[in-house]
């Protein structure tokens, strides 16, 4: 396969395991250019990219900034915060306008749920979801594959565990969709009351024991505790969700085997991860962040192929 078989990238959910291959491939090249003394591409140089963002965001935001760049995309940065949304202007209209300056490709983080989904159905330009509220992060998924894959050199059969606050996560749900197309096992771990009822349905089995979870796995993500997204008390105290759901050195010694850690970021160090975790050869958080560039110079490069034709 050399396409996508989608003209954008809403979520996981609406890509197939081929669509991932195919991105992964391309991404394995682009790593080798961005590696490079010139690290630059013309690929894209007739295509104009406007990065919407709707909600805070460093490390997405700049990776794709980046991203684009290398592949000599012009760019636009657009920012809720200091924009005309302050004054009231609708969704549709304030994307509308950014288009009328003949912009091809959409990169869009916003707090709403299936925001990218609604899009789609008003604009012609190419979508990419770049985190829509506690719905989907494909792009953040797709790089944690990839970095699965680069450390453990394949993602079918392994037993991958994501820990933590799965009911407000998007990054959960992308991750979830992306493992079990690959033929990865995965678990849930963490406080009941941050369970999703459906979780089940979507092929996971849920662990609420951190040291069963760590004893299974191969891989353990670890999420940030979404406080931001939270308007009751999910768990008495944050010392007791530490206690139960966070990892340390400790922990990770009294296994009898060396497990891969990730984290999405940002991280609460000392909260769902210990410096001396974060910091150590286990984890492979930015390699994760690393990956992150070319991973989404593939996304948008395939996307942008299709435009082309
Ligand atoms: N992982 C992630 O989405 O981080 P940011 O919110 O900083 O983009």
């Amino acid at each position: 396969m050399s396409e996508l078989s989608v003209k954008h990238l809403l979520g996981i959910k609406y890509i197939t395991k081929e669509d991932i291959e195919l991105i992964f491939k391309t991404a394995d090249h682009f790593k080798e250019v961005i590696n490079r003394p010139i690290k630059k591409v013309p690929s894209l140089r007739d295509i104009t990219i406007a990065n919407l963002f709707f909600e805070n965001s460093t490390r997405t935001k700049l990776s794709f900034e980046l991203a684009e760049k290398r592949l000599s995309a012009d760019v636009i940065n657009f920012s809720a915060a200091a924009s005309s949304v302050k004054k009231g202007e609708t969704l549709i209209d304030t994307v509308n306008n950014i288009l009328s300056m003949k912009v091809d490709m959409v990169v869009m983080r916003h707090p709403n749920p299936g925001a990218g989904v609604f899009l789609s159905k008003h604009i012609d330009a190419s979508i990419v979801n770049a985190g829509d509220g506690a719905h989907e992060h494909p792009t953040q998924a797709l790089l944690d594959s990839y970095s699965i894959r680069e450390r453990l050199g394949e993602v079918a059969g392994k037993n991958v565990v994501i820990v933590g606050d799965i009911l407000h996560s998007r990054v959960a749900l992308s991750n979830i969709y992306a493992l079990k197309l690959q033929g990865a096992n995965v678990k849930v771990c963490g406080p009941k009351t941050l369970m999703p009822k459906y979780i089940e349905s979507l092929g996971v089995e849920v662990e609420l024991d951190l040291r069963k979870a760590l004893q299974w796995c191969d891989v353990a993500n670890m999420l940030r505790v979404q406080n931001e997204r939270m308007d009751i008390s999910y768990f008495p105290s944050t010392r007791e969700y530490t206690q139960q759901y966070g990892v340390n050195k400790q922990l990770l010694e009294s296994l009898d085997k060396e497990i891969v850690i990730m984290h999405p970021g940002p991280i609460n160090r000392g909260v769902e991860i210990t410096s001396d975790v974060a910091d150590s050869g286990q984890a492979i958080i930015l390699n994760q962040v690393e990956n992150g560039v070319a991973v989404r110079m593939a996304i948008i490069y395939l996307l942008a192929s299709k435009i082309k034709q």
